[in-house]
């Protein structure tokens, strides 16, 4: 545990409307962190994690969606935690380590020894305490999280090299052609306040690179000013890799679930990694069969205490049932994720599907996916307000919001 003089700050990053494209239609209308999975908001998992982080004086949410947006979550998870979260609000992009340093003033205000960053769209134990230990002893400037996948997935990470014995991350490369490794970057970091120094160099250096073009030839200013801005700097690109070998950054092998959130597919998968890890830490969100809903239970569900379950339902596993959500008599419900207001009518059927805010599901109907969450319809989402009338099938399909469904349909877009 740490010393009791030492303050640690965390930072999620949540990017904006311009990131998570790949969320629609579920995010046109509320932002990609603050989409359920397990019940709870995506950033919910890693920022109730940070209740772990011993001396915590602070949580900051940056990003470049409206404060409007997160204002309300803000303010109840930030009671709920009993820290303070506050959301910082960039007025563009500025990239991942670019972000962390447009505020670096207000993470310093707390004159933190250690400053953790997160991204929001990754799903994991988050082991932070033991991370904290591990970069104790290392003594580097950072400590990344790190995790073997398989050689296949590795591509569409940063790929990287440690040395067996001391940890210290020795070659990194970020979502390379070629494969270098099987162990991956979770986005997942520990820092000392060095950090902005290392940021501020990388900084100075696009900006020398920049003048050193223009300088020797017209074409390659041109490409290099309109490839990045000079105020954007990326975390994995251009720290980690150049600072790779120095004795400065060092891995901390994480052998529990890691998974990386970034289409509605892999959201599901992620609401049944959470829902079984409540098993472990907060049992009293996993709903039972004898409890005072009534409805067989099987597996892992979590219902929100507003919703209402008729008792001749049978539910799980991997289902959630969020606020006000009604359902009927003789539904079937399985790896689902049931969001705010929506209406599931009698002996109607949910499988491998998203269903939206305020959507209504009739009688008889069934919406159904395959269950592949890494194909573009593998599951089937219905966005926000839609219709499906009674006895409709909708099968591997995804429905954009308002849309009303009077005949079955599979393997379609519905715009
Ligand atoms: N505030 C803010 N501003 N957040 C940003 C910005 C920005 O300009 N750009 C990205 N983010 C946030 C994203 O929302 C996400 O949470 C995180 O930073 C990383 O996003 P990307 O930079 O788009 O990278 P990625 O998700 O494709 O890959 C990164 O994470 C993987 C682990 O999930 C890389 O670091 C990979 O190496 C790593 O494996």
């Amino acid at each position: 545990m740490g010393s009791s003089e030492e303050r640690i700050v965390a930072v999620i990053m949540v990017g904006g409307p311009t990131k998570g494209t790949r969320f629609r239609p579920l995010s046109l209308n509320t932002p990609k962190p603050l989409i359920p999975l397990a019940g709870m908001p995506m950033v919910h998992h890693p920022l109730s994690a940070c209740r772990s982080i011993p001396n915590l004086a602070q949580i900051y949410l940056i990003g470049f969606y409206e404060d409007r947006e997160f204002a309300m979550y803000v303010s109840s998870i930030s009671h709920e935690l009993r820290v303070p979260v506050r959301y910082l609000k960039e007025e563009k992009p500025h990239g991942s380590a670019g972000g962390l340093y447009s505020f670096r003033d207000y993470i310093m205000e707390d004159n933190p020894s250690h400053i953790f960053l997160l991204n929001c769209d990754v799903c994991c134990s988050f082991p932070l305490p033991e991370m904290l230990e591990a970069h104790k002893t290392y003594g580097g400037m950072g400590t990344m999280l790190v995790i073997k996948v398989s050689a296949e997935l590795a591509s569409q990470f940063g790929e990287l090299v440690a040395d067996p014995v001391t940890k210290e991350l020795l070659h990194y490369t970020e979502k390379p052609e070629t494969f270098v490794s099987d162990l991956i970057n979770c986005g997942v970091y520990i820092f000392t306040p060095d950090i902005f120094t290392a940021i501020q160099d990388a900084f100075i250096q696009r900006k020398d690179r920049a003048n050193l073009r223009r300088m020797t030839s017209f074409e390659a200013l041109q490409s290099a000013t309109k490839a990045l801005p000079a105020d954007y700097v990326r975390l994995d690109q251009d720290i980690l890799s150049p600072l790779a070998g120095k004795k400065e950054l060092y891995t901390y092998e994480t052998r529990d679930f890691w998974e990386q959130i970034k289409t509605p597919g892999m959201s599901l998968k992620c609401s049944e990694l959470y829902l079984s890890q409540y098993r472990h830490t907060s049992p009293h969100l996993l709903a039972r069969s004898n409890g005072t809903k009534g409805a067989t239970i099987i597996g892992d569900v979590y219902i929100h205490p507003s919703a209402k379950v008729h008792p001749s339902a049978k539910i799980g596993p991997n289902v959630s049932i969020s606020a006000n959500a009604r359902i009927g008599a003789g539904v079937r419900l399985i790896s689902c994720i049931i969001l705010d207001d929506v209406e599931i009518k009698e002996n109607a059927e949910v499988i491998h599907s998203i269903v939206g805010w305020k959507s209504s599901i009739g009688k008889w109907s069934r919406v159904q996916g395959e269950g592949d969450y890494n194909a573009k319809l593998g599951i089937t989402i219905l966005g926000e307000a839609v219709g499906v009338e009674d006895e409709v099938v909708v099968i591997n399909s995804i429905v954009l919001p308002n849309k009303t469904l009077n005949v079955s349909v599979q393997e379609e877009i519905i715009l």
